[in-house]
């Protein structure tokens, strides 16, 4: 089998996803007899296209010079193109926008329509129309696969298909390492939420312009993608009521140690309901946290609960979420191949 891929959006992510196709795509043919080749890279400001499969080992020497590839081609745009380039992996690794989710939307509608399968590390497309691209890929028969929007490597999503035979009934989560960060060091040096976020800015956890994280937005996305794909709901971004952590101080944090608790920025997916707010949770408890790290609680009806911890940011750690997608496209492909 031959899969060709094209990546969309050559920064953090889809770089280190090429160097882990470069050191992974020998042991892909190997064990499941499945050839990667790349076919195109999409930038914002043009491509490198080559139907035989693009040099990964000097593309990568290149590094940032990329553009001096010998395929380059300037001002190319994905948009219009996905369909032309024989491809049947699209791999989207744009920029989120919160408002539009564009211009990963309209890759992965396109790529669908035309029967290409899809992964994607954006968020905002899902947040924004889960209903419509899951529709739309199954009814064009197409996987698509975003296991990387949701806490990064850990396998919030892909933990279904491994509990068919129980029911998640409850979701509990830290969802943004960022905020977690600002959070823990509030309570365990007593510093304000300005300094802790200039901290967390100057140590790179936190954007320049942190709003979307500290106003819990970022949080409230991927809650929004962890309920529908774990609980079967088919929630929007305007279901989450939210609250970020701005409003949280010292004293708050020093009240709520007095009485054996600590403040978390929850995601809480009950009842229907989807809640991103500050919640005291008791000091023993698993959701007390510290540092940048994610953590997702699952309530089950069979099981008690199952909770999983890990990176929830970083490139080489999204990358090798996007890896797994593939691998795991690549076995359904190969049962539908041997029916
Ligand atoms: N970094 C992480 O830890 C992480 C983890 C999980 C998920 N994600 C998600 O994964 C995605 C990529 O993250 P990242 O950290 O790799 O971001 P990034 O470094 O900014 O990379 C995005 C790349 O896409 C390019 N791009 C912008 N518009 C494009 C267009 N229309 N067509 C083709 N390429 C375009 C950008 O080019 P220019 O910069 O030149 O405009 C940039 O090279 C984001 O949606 C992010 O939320 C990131």
């Amino acid at each position: 089998m031959e899969l060709k891929i094209c990546l969309i959006g050559k920064g953090n992510v889809g770089t280190c996803f090429l160097q882990l196709l470069k050191e992974k795509r020998h042991m892909i043919k190997e064990i499941y007899n499945c050839e990667c080749i790349l076919v195109a890279i999409f930038e914002h400001d043009g491509a490198i296209i080559n139907k035989d499969g693009i040099d990964l080992n000097e593309l990568l020497a290149k590094s940032a010079n990329f553009r001096k590839n010998l395929f380059w081609k300037k001002d190319v745009k994905a948009k219009g193109l996905i369909s032309e380039l024989g491809i049947n992996l699209c791999i989207e690794t744009t920029p989120t926008n919160p408002n539009t989710g564009e211009p990963a939307l309209t890759h992965i509608i396109e790529a669908l329509s035309n029967n290409i399968d899809v992964i994607s590390s954006n968020k905002a497309p899902f947040f924004l129309y889960y209903k419509r691209i899951k529709d739309l890929a199954e009814k064009m028969n197409c996987f698509i696969r975003y296991e990387a929007t949701v806490a990064s490597c850990v396998p919030a999503l892909s933990i279904k298909r491994n509990l068919i035979g129980n029911k998640i009934i409850r979701i509990k989560a830290i969802l943004n390492g960022t905020n977690n960060y600002i959070l823990s060091r509030m309570a365990t040096e007593g510093i304000s939420f300005a300094v802790a976020l200039k901290e967390a800015q100057e140590l790179g956890y936190a954007e320049a312009d942190p709003s979307l994280d500290v106003g819990g937005f970022d949080t409230a996305g991927k809650l929004v993608i962890l309920a529908n794909e774990l609980l079967g709901w088919s929630k929007s971004i305007e279901d989450v009521k939210i609250e970020g952590i701005t409003k949280i101080t010292p004293q708050a944090l020093e009240l709520a140690k007095i009485d054996g608790y600590i403040i978390k920025h929850l995601a809480i997916a009950e009842e229907n309901n989807l809640i991103v707010e500050p919640r005291l949770v008791k000091r023993d408890s698993p959701l007390n946290i510290s540092g940048a790290l994610n953590l997702i609680k699952l309530q089950t009806k069979h099981a008690g609960s199952i909770i999983f911890m890990g990176k929830g940011a970083g490139g080489l750690e999204a990358a090798s979420a996007i890896l797994n997608d593939l691998i795991n496209i690549v076995i359904e492909r190969n049962k539908i191949r041997h029916n």
